[in-house]
């Protein structure tokens, strides 16, 4: 993890006043498109966590670095998809953004994750109202949520807390570097 955060805090572009005035944005993406980058996030990622048979990433840049994490272990890799995208019958979780709603979604047929040990990966944690409607939503299909992993936490939206508190204290939920 500490290579992955001198490499995140390197490579990682900060933009000024966006979305709002005063908000400074961190973009992830000359990480993850750097090959030093993308190695050391997904190394990262996966430190300390359990054996696992599948890894969940977050739509959308969940995606990006679900698939290599899978990879590195060997197990396939499950899409959280946002609401409107896959076909029905599905399962649905709502969660509040700051303006508004959003819904994350999963099959409900075909896809029988009950039982299995599930890593969850999204690139960034913040209010953490993500993260807990992707856990929601496997636990809902029988899945054991095992462990959480983001690149970027951002240090002054408490979003840790909640989601720590609603995984137990069993279950570790890493950040490589704080925002
Ligand atoms: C961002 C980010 C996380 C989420 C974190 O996604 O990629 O998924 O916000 O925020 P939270 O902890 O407050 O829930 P966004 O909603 O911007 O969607 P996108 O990936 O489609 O851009």
């Amino acid at each position: 993890p500490g290579t992955a955060k001198r490499v995140i805090d390197r490579l990682t572009r900060r933009v000024a006043d966006f979305p709002e005035p005063g908000i400074q944005f961190k973009d992830l993406t000359p990480v993850l498109a750097d090959p030093d980058g993308l190695r050391a996030v997904v190394d990262g990622l996966l430190h300390d966590v359990p054996s696992i048979d599948v890894v969940a990433g977050i739509d959308a840049r969940g995606f990006l670095i679900g698939g290599a994490v899978a990879l590195r272990r060997d197990v396939g890799v499950l899409a959280i998809r946002k609401a409107g995208k896959l076909p029905p019958p599905v399962h649905t979780r709502e969660y509040q953004l700051e303006y508004g709603a959003a819904s994350l979604e999963l099959p409900a047929d075909g896809l029988d994750i009950a039982g299995k040990r599930v890593l969850v990966v999204d690139d960034v944690l913040a209010t953490g109202g993500t993260v807990l409607a992707a856990v929601g939503l496997l636990r809902e299909c029988g899945a054991q949520v095992v462990a959480v992993s983001t690149i970027m936490e951002i240090a002054d939206i408490p979003g840790r807390r909640t989601v720590q508190a609603e995984l137990g204290p069993d279950v570790p939920l890493l950040s490589l570097t704080e925002g």
